[in-house]
């Protein structure tokens, strides 16, 4: 990153799932020393309106956000410095009435917003590029690509799971307007990345130096979550409503309840490679309920903890073997599952390992983490006008 010193203000705006995130943050100095302010943070989750369908809508999610960001920018441009915005050519106008010709009426809010509040001096937009819904993927880079021709800056493509990796670094105080330092770690560092579409190990070598070393074979970790607490009546996505449903699976004593015919399978936890699969433990998990129909409150609570201990044991599991095989001393941890407080407890007990697990407010998709990201790939910036692609499956 060529930043000497100088402080770049980066726009970050993430559309790749059900979350979309505008984020304007500025940072300086080159990693290690990386210092980073956010001067705004906007974000608007569609958990709701996908609730009735029990998973995300691709093309309502699309729609959402071609709504969503223009909301989200005049919110942003109210809380920062801005300048007025000359006239904008005609070429230019052409060119971003094309780019987002297909998002309803995202051109025309686009234009009455800069015109009416201006837009800050920014020195790079970054978007997420991938992985993730390909149609949700474009909303952002169309706009992301608009913003940076009008204010003729440089665009930065992200990568969401580096976001989520990059997010790690970031400290648990991080909050608006303060200006924090990115924690400097001893590599190489070992990344668990585990969200709703994701459960992968990194080899960490250095900033930007990635090789996955592990994988899931199937279903992801949030997948499992989502699922099984779906069979349980719990809303999407349930991995929250598991683990809260699991906490209540205690005596008042403070004892696990167990029940022996409720217990689910650890899959691969004995193989000897890095790789996970969920989807045994889903239909395992699926056949006990069906078999138990209807589950009082009591057994769904022991259920719920039975699934949570099962799919953390894997994780940890792995998570340790990953940490010999690679001889790492560093972990790094982050996406949504990363909220999970058993998980994060139990990553806390690997001993040796220095552990740097994303903020609970940078666990879910948001755009900090890819302005964090993008922070790291400053000097992968491309010209707005380069032909890039939304890619659905982009691996680190
Ligand atoms: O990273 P994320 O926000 O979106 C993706 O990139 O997929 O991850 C969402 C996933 C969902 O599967 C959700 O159920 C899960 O993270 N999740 C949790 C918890 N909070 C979110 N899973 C288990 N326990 C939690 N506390
Ligand atoms: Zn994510």
């Amino acid at each position: 990153m060529n930043v000497n010193n100088e402080e770049k203000f980066i726009l970050a705006i993430e559309t790749s799932c059900d979350e979309t995130g505008l984020c304007l943050l500025s940072v300086n100095r080159k990693y290690p020393d990386t210092e980073i302010t956010i001067h705004a943070n906007e974000l608007a989750s569609q958990i709701e309106d996908h609730q009735e369908y029990g998973g995300v809508f691709p093309s309502l999610a699309k729609r959402l956000h071609g709504e969503n960001l223009p909301v989200l920018l005049e919110k942003i441009l109210q809380e920062v410095d801005t300048q007025p915005i000359e006239m904008v050519s005609a070429e230019k106008e052409e060119q971003i009435r094309l780019w987002l010709d297909r998002h309803d009426e995202l051109a025309d809010n686009l234009f009455r917003i800069i015109h009416e509040h201006g837009l800050p001096q920014l020195d790079a937009v970054a978007v997420t590029v991938g992985p993730g819904l390909e149609p949700t993927l474009w909303v952002g880079i169309n706009i992301a690509r608009s913003l940076a021709l009008l204010l003729d800056t440089e665009l930065i493509p992200v990568n969401h799971m580096e976001g989520h990796l990059i997010s790690g670094l970031a400290p648990d105080s991080i909050s608006d307007g303060d200006t924090h330092q990115l924690s400097p770690i001893a590599f190489p560092a070992v990344a668990l990345l585990v969200s709703g579409g994701h459960t992968e190990l990194i080899r960490v070598d250095g900033i930007c130096q990635y090789e996955k070393i592990g994988q899931t074979r199937d279903d992801a970790a949030g997948e499992a979550f989502d699922k099984v607490g779906r069979l349980l009546g719990l809303p999407y996505p349930a991995g929250p409503y598991v683990s809260e449903l699991a906490a209540q699976a205690q005596t008042d004593q403070g004892e696990k309840m167990k029940d022996e015919e409720f217990s689910l399978p650890r899959p691969m936890i004995d193989s000897d490679n890095l790789d996970f699969s969920f989807s045994g433990l889903k239909t395992a998990a699926a056949r006990k309920i069906e078999a138990q129909n209807p589950l009082s409150d009591r057994e769904r609570a022991v259920f719920a903890r039975e699934l949570e201990e099962a799919i953390v044991e894997v994780l940890v599991s792995k998570t340790t073997q990953a940490l010999a095989k690679t001889g790492a001393e560093t972990l790094l941890v982050g996406g949504g599952v990363s909220a999970n407080k058993t998980l994060r407890t139990q990553l806390e007990c690997i001993k040796d390992v220095s552990l740097h697990i994303s903020p609970l407010t940078l666990a879910g998709d948001n755009a900090v983490m890819i302005g964090l990201a993008a922070a790291m790939n400053y000097d992968s910036s491309i010209d707005p006008e380069t032909d890039i692609s939304a890619n659905s499956r982009l691996s680190l």
